[in-house]
């Protein structure tokens, strides 16, 4: 059964890779860092999941969603096929936080699969991946179902 793939965002700081690679390491799930000019130019080929930290920009139009991202979702294509999003971010932001993950799913009518703070726990690299192991179920199903 297909694995479905995360594409992410992290700045240096990395707290958001960390989470990305032991997600990766759990269930052998292959994941995409968007810094990464290669990856940020290329389209998913098929449903996709979104992992996002968020940061306040501090700006007139509170742009919270890193420019990494908001540059891989300008493809139509891309977009279609996103299926999910999950956040990293810091409870410290208060109103903000989450903000990024939130807006987008506001937006993009896609459901908010999983938030955890910074890099996360052991727990949280657990629960989300259960999370989408049973994505990548559902997706399974229907694509049996469509071919009947
Ligand atoms: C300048 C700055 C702004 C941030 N803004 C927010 C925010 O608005 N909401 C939030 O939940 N977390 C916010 N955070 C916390 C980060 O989203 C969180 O630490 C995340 O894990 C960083 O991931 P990264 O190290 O992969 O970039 C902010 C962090 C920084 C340094």
């Amino acid at each position: 059964m297909a694995s479905i793939p995360v594409y992410y965002y992290s700045s240096v700081s990395n707290l958001t890779g960390r989470f990305a690679e032991s997600l990766a390491a759990r269930t052998g799930r292959a994941v995409f860092q968007l810094a990464d000019a290669a990856v940020r130019h290329s389209e998913p080929d098929g449903p996709w999941v979104l992992l996002t930290p968020s940061y306040k920009a501090g700006n007139a139009d509170e742009v919270t969603l890193p420019a990494p991202v908001r540059a891989f979702l300008r493809s139509p294509t891309t977009r279609r096929r996103l299926v999910g999003i999950i956040g990293s971010g810091n409870r410290n932001f208060g109103e903000y936080y989450q903000a990024a993950a939130r807006e987008l799913a506001v937006a993009s009518g896609r459901p908010v699969l999983f938030e955890f703070e910074l890099s996360g726990t052991p727990e949280d690299v657990e629960a989300c991946g259960r999370i989408l192991d049973d994505l990548d179920a559902a997706l399974h199903e229907v694509s049996c179902t469509s071919t009947e």
